[in-house]
């Protein structure tokens, strides 16, 4: 019978549905220009693709809400941080606070590869987890639907990712959708094992703000 144990009055408890537990995560996308950042986002986003170029202009955003399980909510608020800004020295401003990065090169394109060093580099001395250890980083090799330039072969890429302190490897198609959803999943599930080992403040939805003027942000620690 519907009524039984039900929350009608004079039953003396009152059901709530079960809490539910919300993460906002920044996740950082970098690499160098044109290896397909934005597109990755585009297509995780929103589930798009252009063969269309247009380089970012320093950095541009997307949130992804990822119902993980029936009581974890996980928002990613994604900062597609443009190819060039490497060369820049606001990339401290940027990295501030992230939890995880993706860090993509293009397989076409060897120059892309040796590159990668230099962003987790950049990444790994202007970030770190609150317990001093590095930021969970994934490497992408994006336009795998493209012939490669070089010979990189998968157990060389495991090694790469071993000594270079990335905890794993996907090669990714934003145009064909390969391995894209995988590749987000695999970081999401470090991040929350993290986030579980050393629980703070600064993943707390209230605290984390998506602002438009990274900025206005950090004022603080700005110089022109
Ligand atoms: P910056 O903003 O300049 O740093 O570049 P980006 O890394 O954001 O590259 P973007 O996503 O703008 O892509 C550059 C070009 O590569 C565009 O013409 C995309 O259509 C193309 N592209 C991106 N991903 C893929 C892919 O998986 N396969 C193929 N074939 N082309 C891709
Ligand atoms: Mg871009």
């Amino acid at each position: 019978r519907a009524g039984r144990g039900g929350a009608g009055p004079g039953w003396g408890w009152a059901w709530a549905p079960p809490r539910c537990r919300e993460h906002l995560f920044k996740v950082l996308v970098i690499g160098e220009l044109g290896v397909g950042k934005t597109s990755i986002i585009k297509r995780y986003v929103h589930q798009l693709f252009s063969q269309h170029y247009r380089a970012t202009i320093g950095v541009d955003f997307a949130l992804k809400v990822i119902h993980w399980d029936s009581k974890t909510l996980v928002r990613l608020q994604l900062w597609d941080i443009a190819g060039q800004e490497r060369f820049g020295n606001m990339t401290r401003v940027y990295y501030k606070e992230a939890v995880g990065a993706l860090v993509v090169f293009d397989v076409t394109r060897g120059s892309t590869f040796e590159a990668v060093s230099k962003w987790k580099h950049d990444l790994d001395s202007k970030v770190l987890l609150p317990n001093g250890s590095p930021i969970p980083a994934v490497l992408l090799a994006n336009k795998c639907d493209q012939k490669k330039d070089g010979s990189q072969n998968p157990s060389q890429m495991d090694q790469f990712c071993r000594e270079g302190g990335f905890i794993g490897w996907f090669e990714t198609s934003a145009k064909d959708n390969i391995n894209i959803d995988e590749a987000a999943r695999f970081l999401v599930e470090n991040v929350l094992a993290n986030y579980k080992r050393f629980p703070n403040e600064e993943n707390d939805v209230s605290k984390l703000k998506l602002d438009p003027d990274p900025l206005r942000a950090d004022s603080k620690s700005q110089c022109c």
